[in-house]
């Protein structure tokens, strides 16, 4: 990619499926991982970070086909400050039509101690990994992790030496979310003022959200002359996640009066992407979210309602289908037959084979039984569950629970385990604690809980209940989901959907020599 001719054109790079997908717990599938690609892709997203190839077999596999699909998004792939993760890099990434390289090394003072460099060691690192990369690859990107915590002088000399050396994008991480909008527009501003040759690249701006300062200050930075912002889906990644991309997008799109900025990103394709991304992450989008939370459009209060009745300008500075949201409609009954179902669905963005349908079809009119009136979300809900269980070792079968008052709650439970069934009876404290106690019973593990979240689907008490279960075990974060209007089942599903991805995880650990943390030394 070289530079844009545009000066106001500020390049969208997306790293749900890099920063995002490191998030403890947030590991995605590698069809998923294709899938949230080609969605970024399609929405006109610049640059793709798909992965670090380094990290595992699985992560190269991810990030070299994510490659060899992209249609017009740059590639990119995270590589640490040595030689051979560069080379592992390129290799994912040289299938691209337009790749990128972006190699990093923690340059303040606590970083510089984790490989024990002396400054001029590492500017000499610096120096040696960049000249390499660029020699594969004529996009690469070089970062100082935890730039905002650098000493100026030492950050500005390695950000010279990065572009003496060929880097085409120098990206400026706030890694611990520790700066604030005025010194981020600063930070930049002096460094494209006073670094000889930072005019003839892009600065890049990377922050996270630890103060809940993320978005403010990647708008900052592009004030300050940034034209890459790095941001993921929901602002997904660690601890208080990373800038969220539809915020600024939709910030610069909303306020361009006073920001002239412009992206190349479809906004009618947020809602979608966001939900995607949350239900193949496990990691529910707070209802109260910017852009895409399911309150962010609803007037509930009378006042507003009358108000927006009347004027939706009133109390609204976009419009719900600016960002893709199209008014919920009710769709279907039980009476609904098999083309109206596939056509709703192609509506919703789900195509599906003759076999697939017959499939989906069952589960819709069971559905329709329990529940009177279907909404597009149902559907939603409904496919990811099908999307989820696909390739299930453990299934449920069936499951009944007794509960209430005077005595404790007793659950029968049948599952499949590599097609085999197998039954246990379990009681607990509650139908939840029962099944789960049940579930136990049948696949023996160490694993954690560390969170169960119930939301409803739609209104009404006949809702589908999304039920998020993240578990922890040896370090291993995982979580699943499912939707029923039982939320015992959809409980129990969600639990046997967090045991069979870390059933995966456990595999790939195995397969791979190791599992490495982009926080290993440079
Ligand atoms: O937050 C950070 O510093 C990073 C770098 C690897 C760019 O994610
Ligand atoms: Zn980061």
């Amino acid at each position: 990619m070289t530079k844009p001719t545009d000066s106001n054109r500020v390049v969208i790079f997306d790293t749900t499926l890099r920063d995002g997908e490191q998030s403890p717990g947030a590991t995605m599938t590698h069809d998923e991982k294709l899938e949230i690609a080609q969605m970024l892709d399609e929405m006109g997203v610049d640059v793709i970070e798909a992965g670090f190839p380094i990290a595992s077999e699985g992560d190269f596999a991810a990030v070299a086909e994510i490659a060899k699909n992209a249609k017009n998004a740059t590639i990119c792939g995270l590589a640490r400050a040595n030689f051979k993760d560069i080379d592992r890099c390129w290799d994912a990434v040289r299938h691209a039509k337009s790749p990128r390289i972006h190699t990093f090394i923690g340059t303040s003072p606590l970083h510089r101690a984790i490989p024990n460099l002396t400054k001029d060691e590492m500017a000499e690192r610096i120096h040696d990994t960049v000249t390499h990369a660029r020699n594969l690859c004529d996009n690469v990107q070089w970062s100082p992790m935890d730039a905002t915590r650098t000493e100026w002088d030492y950050l500005a000399r390695v950000v010279e030496i990065a572009i003496r050396a060929g880097a085409t994008t120098i990206n400026i991480p706030d890694t611990v979310g520790y700066t604030a909008p005025n010194e981020s527009a600063d930070l930049i501003r002096r460094l494209i003022a006073e670094v000889p040759g930072a005019d003839e690249v892009i600065f890049a701006t990377h922050c996270h959200n630890d103060l809940g300062m993320a978005t403010a200050n990647s708008l900052a930075a592009v004030e300050g002359g940034a034209r890459q912002i790095e941001c993921t889906i929901n602002g997904l990644g660690e601890r208080a996640g990373n800038t969220a991309l539809e915020e600024v997008v939709m910030a610069l799109k909303v306020r361009h009066d006073i920001m002239p900025f412009t992206t190349g990103v479809d906004s009618t394709r947020l809602m979608a992407i966001s939900r995607r991304v949350a239900s193949v992450s496990g990691f529910p989008v707070q209802f109260n979210k910017a852009i895409v939370g399911k309150n962010a459009f609803a007037h509930e209060s009378g006042i507003h309602q009358d108000g927006m009745l009347k004027n939706a300008e009133t109390f609204e500075i976009m419009r719900p289908e600016d960002v893709g949201l199209t008014e919920t409609s009710l769709v279907m009954g039980k009476h609904s037959g098999r083309a109206a179902l596939r056509s709703k669905l192609k509506e919703l963005g789900y195509t599906l084979a003759d076999n697939q349908l017959a499939d989906v079809f069952v589960r819709f009119k069971a559905l329709a039984d329990r529940k009177k009136e279907i909404y597009d979300e149902d559907l939603i809900a409904l496919m990811q569950d099908e999307e989820r269980s696909g390739e299930d070792r453990i299934k449920v079968e069936s499951l009944r629970v007794t509960c209430g008052t005077g005595g404790p709650a007793e659950a029968q439970l049948t599952l499949t385990i590599d097609g085999k069934p197998v039954s246990s009876e379990a009681t607990g404290d509650g139908p939840v604690d029962a099944a789960f106690n049940a579930v136990k019973a049948l696949v023996s593990h160490s694993a954690r809980l560390q969170l169960y979240q119930v939301s409803a689907v739609t209104e009404g008490t006949d809702a589908q209940a999304t039920v998020t279960v993240r578990l922890e075990e040896a370090g291993r974060i995982v979580s699943g989901q499912s939707a029923d209007t039982d939320t015992v089942v959809a409980s129990v599903r969600a639990y046997v959907n967090a045991l069979n991805r870390l059933m995966m995880r456990r595999e790939k650990a195995g397969s791979d020599a190791r599992e490495i943390s982009y926080k290993d030394a440079g």
